[in-house]
C-alpha cells in the first residue's frame, strides 16, 4: 500500500485512539507486560500514547510513530505523566539508530501493519542492548479455528480500512526474526500475544 495513504489512514484514527486512553479493553494486558520497561527505553508506533499508564516513572522515552496526528495525541498524553518523553515522526521501516542504543523496545498493536516485520524485528535485535528487553503486545492469528477462519477471509477489507492485518502468525514472525523468544502468552481465543524477547 502507498506509504502516504497508510499514513491518512492513522492519522484519521488518532481521534479513537485518544479515547481508549481510560477503557482500553487491552489494559490488563497492556499492564502485565509494560511495567517491565526500564531505563531507555523506545516505542516504536507509540499511536496515541496508551501505554503511559503502565510505564515506570523513571524510565526515558523515545516514542515513534509516522503519523502526524497520532504523535499529537502522543504529545498532549505525555503531560500527565512524569518520565522525560521525545516524540520523532519517522517510519519504523526505514528510521536507523546506533546499534544498542535502548534498555528496552516495546511495540504494541503495529506489527499488522508493516510491510517487512520480520526485518522490522530484525532492527530491534541491532537497536536494544544484549541484556535489554522487547516486549511486545499484539494481535494476530487465532488458534480457534472458526475466529481463524473469519480473520483470514476480513483481511483484505481491514487492511484497506484500517491499515492492518488481521491474520498475521506473530509467533512465527519472531521467530523468524533474529530475536530469540523468551516467553509467550496468549489470550482472547489466542488472538492476543504478549511476547517477551531479547537481542
Ligand atoms: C493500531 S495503532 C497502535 C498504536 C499504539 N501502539 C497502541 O498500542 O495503541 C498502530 C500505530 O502504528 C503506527 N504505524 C504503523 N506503521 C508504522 C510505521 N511503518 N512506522 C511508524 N509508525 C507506524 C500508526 O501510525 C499507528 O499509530
Amino acid at each position: 500500500m502507498d506509504r502516504q495513504l497508510l499514513v491518512r489512514k492513522f492519522d484519521k484514527q488518532a481521534k479513537k485512539y485518544k479515547k481508549r486512553q481510560e477503557n482500553g479493553h487491552a489494559n490488563k494486558f497492556r499492564q502485565r507486560i509494560f511495567h517491565e520497561a526500564k531505563g531507555k527505553v523506545l516505542e516504536v508506533a507509540i499511536g496515541s500514547g496508551l501505554n503511559f499508564p503502565f510505564y515506570s516513572r523513571d524510565i526515558e522515552l523515545t516514542g515513534l510513530d509516522f503519523s502526524h496526528e497520532m504523535l499529537k495525541a502522543a504529545q498532549n498524553a505525555a503531560k500527565d505523566y512524569p518520565f522525560k518523553t521525545t516524540l520523532i515522526q519517522e517510519d519504523v521501516e526505514t528510521v536507523e539508530f546506533n546499534e544498542n542504543s535502548f534498555d528496552t523496545i516495546v511495540s504494541s498493536a503495529s506489527l499488522c501493519a508493516y510491510q517487512e516485520p520480520v526485518t522490522v524485528l530484525n532492527s530491534f535485535q541491532k537497536w536494544c542492548k544484549p541484556e535489554g528487553k522487547i516486549l511486545m503486545m499484539e494481535h494476530g492469528i487465532s488458534t480457534n479455528k472458526l475466529l481463524a477462519g473469519m480473520q483470514k477471509s476480513l483481511d483484505p477489507l481491514a487492511l484497506k480500512v484500517v491499515g492492518c492485518h488481521q491474520n498475521r502468525d506473530i509467533s512465527d514472525i519472531v521467530k523468524r526474526s533474529d530475536l530469540t523468544l523468551v516467553r509467550e502468552e496468549r489470550y482472547l481465543a489466542g488472538y492476543l500475544y504478549l511476547i517477551w524477547a531479547k537481542s
